[in-house]
């Protein structure tokens, strides 16, 4: 059932088998991958623009490309990475994507039925390796494949995303044995998902925190997170960019941001936390659409079935089920404290640092007002807690 949906049982939704490191250098897009080689360095030399428009040429996707599933995964990374190291690499910021990544990104994201944009499963899940393919996907058997500047904080700021995400992937199946053993009524073996769920979120928070001695703060936020930024809610390419080649008309995409990480939402839509505030209702609903379509459809079933576990709970009267149910709420509700924790230290503290803006207007990259859009998700989690 799960891999119908590309989730493995394992891994949730970080792709099995690994990524692929490389489309092959003989085939017709061996050129973006000669420039990806050397992306830090032509960040550095301030030289990328000039390197993609002297070197690439449109090429045009045909119907027998990229069939295979790893290779077009590589495609999309490689062509998003490629278009916002265009536009962020140099100032002032590029307000088009040239012909020649505008054209074959949009044709291979049609074929993938995604987005033009760099999200969150691209640069994360797709973005890896393993030292030894027989040892965990961990910190310290796992490499980034590519980044933009490059060096240890940029590699472990999604390092220890990728680690997040094995390591929370687990409670997946957990979530589904949990709806169907409360469609069944069983209280104990609810209570067991549960507490297994509970553990597993226990190690997520404790990856989580990693990021605190693993990058640091400065460098994470003069010279990683700003490749992320996007084309809409972003004040500095206010009227969107165009993708030349495609149209005329100017586009409006969000930045890649957690909000489109399928397993954060897998937690909300297990445990019906409702996010129906203003402040995060239309972004977390708009986050859907930058996931990939089959990780969609593992949600909007997980959503199905989650009036089972929510019904089973509020009418339980057993103690350690309302228990074990709460606990997995605090540990969701510890998570996004930590993650306005580390906004405040990464974002919000750089900001004052650098005279850059005022912190309380201070957006993500993914385009929203970054402290009344994590507090709000937070406190919306808060509130799923039974009381009893
Ligand atoms: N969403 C993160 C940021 O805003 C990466 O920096």
């Amino acid at each position: 059932l799960l891999a119908s949906y590309s989730v493995d049982i394992n891994h949730g939704f970080v792709p099995f088998p690994d990524p692929l490191d490389q489309l092959p250098l003989s085939s017709k897009f061996g050129c973006w991958e000669v420039i990806m080689k050397d992306l830090s360095g032509y960040l550095h030399a301030r030289n990328v623009r000039s390197t993609i428009l002297s070197r690439l040429e449109v090429i045009p996707i045909e119907q027998g490309d990229l069939l295979d599933e790893r290779e077009l995964q590589r495609a999309l990374l490689v062509l998003a990475m490629l278009s916002h190291a265009f536009v962020w690499g140099e100032q002032p910021v590029s307000t088009y994507i040239p012909a020649c990544l505008a054209v074959p990104w949009v044709e291979v994201t049609r074929k993938a039925c995604r987005l033009p944009m760099l999200t969150h499963s691209l640069m994360v899940l797709s973005n890896w390796k393993r030292f030894d393919v027989n040892k965990p996907i961990e910190l310290g058997n796992i490499a980034l494949l590519n980044g933009f500047l490059s060096g240890t904080d940029e590699a472990n700021f999604y390092l220890v995303t990728i680690e997040l995400e094995d390591r929370g992937g687990k409670a997946l199946k957990h979530m589904l044995k949990a709806q169907y053993f409360a469609g069944k009524e069983n209280e104990q073996d609810v209570t067991n998902e549960l507490k297994a769920i509970e553990n597993i979120q226990k190690s997520m928070l404790n990856t989580l925190s990693k990021m605190f001695d693993r990058v640091d703060p400065y460098i994470f936020y003069h010279r990683v997170r700003h490749f992320l930024s996007g084309w809409k809610g972003n004040s500095s390419l206010p009227d969107g960019i165009v993708y030349e080649g495609v149209s005329e008309t100017r586009q409006f995409l969000h930045g890649a941001s957690a909000a489109q990480s399928c397993l954060i939402a897998a937690f909300d839509v297990f445990f019906n936390v409702q996010h129906v505030s203003d402040q995060t209702r239309d972004f977390i609903d708009e986050m859907r659409l930058y996931m990939p379509f089959k990780h969609r459809q593992f949600l909007h079933m997980l959503g199905e079935h989650a009036h089972y576990l929510n019904d089973f709970v509020q009418k339980s009267t057993s103690k350690e089920l309302r228990q074990a149910h709460n606990a997995c709420i605090d540990q969701l509700v510890e998570f996004r404290n930590k993650h306005i924790q580390i906004v405040t230290v990464f974002i919000l503290a750089q900001m004052r640092k650098s005279d850059d803006e005022t912190s309380s207007s201070a957006r993500g990259t993914g385009g929203t007002v970054l402290m009344p859009f994590l507090k709000t998700s937070r406190d919306e989690t808060k509130i799923k807690r039974e009381k009893f």
